[in-house]
């Protein structure tokens, strides 16, 4: 049996990577300081260390526990408009938190990595859809973390061997389908989670949507959202791919399907069977009109395929988590 250590694994996505591992029967450990994530997110029974990237220490004894096989890093600070702010919080919790795995890795001899990439690699995109050889020019400290530790993983494939894949999010979506765990994350910054939230509070107020005069059909933000469990996924694929092919690779995970807020929020309506109100703000710094994946590479080389196509279905397992979020 495998064993893997998964980073982040007390929040959104890590929590979801649990369950799929555990289902496959994987032997699993989480390593989380629980900043973000949520300790009724980790099923009873998984091993949890606690600790920090941010300390060599703490990630040195997480690595002697168990003899692992592959990590899987999901750790990271995950706001944008924050990271503008505070790029020393980002730099050192996303970069050189990680470096201090990466080093504690290769000390152990661990040498099967999968990272939590983003979208937010490429910056403004010049064509759509993305693909993975379109320039890498973030527009923001928390982007920049994510280029950074790409190279970081390149050169330690070169130098050490630590064989890796980075993946590149374009929006996490979605819940577990039985409803056990979900989004929920302090500050929100999530268009579905707001749309829900808002819409189940007992005094529903407008959702912002922040600007409508993009060069868009609709005048709002085109995004792709893809499911959790399909990012679940991926990362399985990703683990194989690494064990018959080791190298560091970058691949996009999307459903190649745009959707506007607006789209969102009228598909929203009619899964809630409700009329949900917003109001137009201004629009946020560094949004691009359009961020679509190509995902063709994933799907030829992971032979992935993502099965929630359809906003209507993502946002159904969202609304069972939302309806009874345990967190
Ligand atoms: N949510 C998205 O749409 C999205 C899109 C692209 C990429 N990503 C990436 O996916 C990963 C997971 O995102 P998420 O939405 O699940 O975030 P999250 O905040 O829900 O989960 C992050 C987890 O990492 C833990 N953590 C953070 N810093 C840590 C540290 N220094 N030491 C130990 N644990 C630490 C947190 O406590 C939390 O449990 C992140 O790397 C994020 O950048 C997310």
């Amino acid at each position: 049996m495998e064993r893997i250590l998964v980073c982040g694994g007390a929040g959104y996505i890590g929590s979801h990577m649990v369950r799929r591992l555990l289902d496959e029967g994987f032997d699993v450990t989480v390593f989380d300081s629980f900043e973000t994530g949520h300790r009724e997110a980790v099923p009873r029974g998984v091993e949890v260390f606690e600790g920090t990237l941010n300390d060599p220490g703490d990630v040195r004894r997480a690595l002697k526990a168990k003899s692992f096989d592959a990590v899987f890093h999901f750790a990271a600070r995950i706001q944008v408009g924050e990271s503008v702010g505070h790029p020393s919080l980002y730099y050192g919790n996303n970069v050189a938190g990680t470096l201090n795995l990466l080093r504690a890795m290769v000390e152990r001899g661990i040498g099967k990595f999968v990272f939590s990439s983003s979208a937010a690699v490429y910056g403004t995109p010049l064509e759509i859809p993305i693909r993975e050889d379109h320039p890498l020019a973030p527009i923001n400290p928390y982007g920049w973390t994510k280029r950074m530790v790409e190279q970081i993983l390149a050169d330690f494939w070169r130098a050490y061997g630590l064989a890796s894949v980075s993946l590149r999010y374009f929006n996490a979506c979605g819940a577990d389908p039985q409803g056990r765990i979900g989004e929920s994350h302090d500050p929100e910054t999530h268009l579905i989670p707001n749309i829900l939230k808002s819409a189940l509070s007992k005094s529903p107020g407008p959702v912002t949507v922040f600007g409508d005069d993009y060069p868009t059909p609709d005048g709002t933000c085109v995004r792709d959202y893809v499911h959790v469990c399909d990012l679940a996924e991926a990362h399985l694929n990703a683990l194989e791919s690494i064990w018959n092919a080791p190298g560091a690779r970058a691949y996009n995970l999307g459903n190649g399907l745009g959707f506007s807020v607006k789209e969102v929020l009228a598909a929203a309506e009619r899964v809630l069977g409700m009329n949900i109100g917003y109001r137009v703000a201004p629009r946020r710094e560094g949004d691009p009109a359009y961020l679509v994946a190509d995902s063709t590479l994933a799907m030829r080389e992971l032979h992935w395929r993502p099965r929630f196509a359809s906003l209507e279905e993502i946002l159904e397992t969202a609304l069972r988590w939302h309806r009874r979020p345990r967190y």
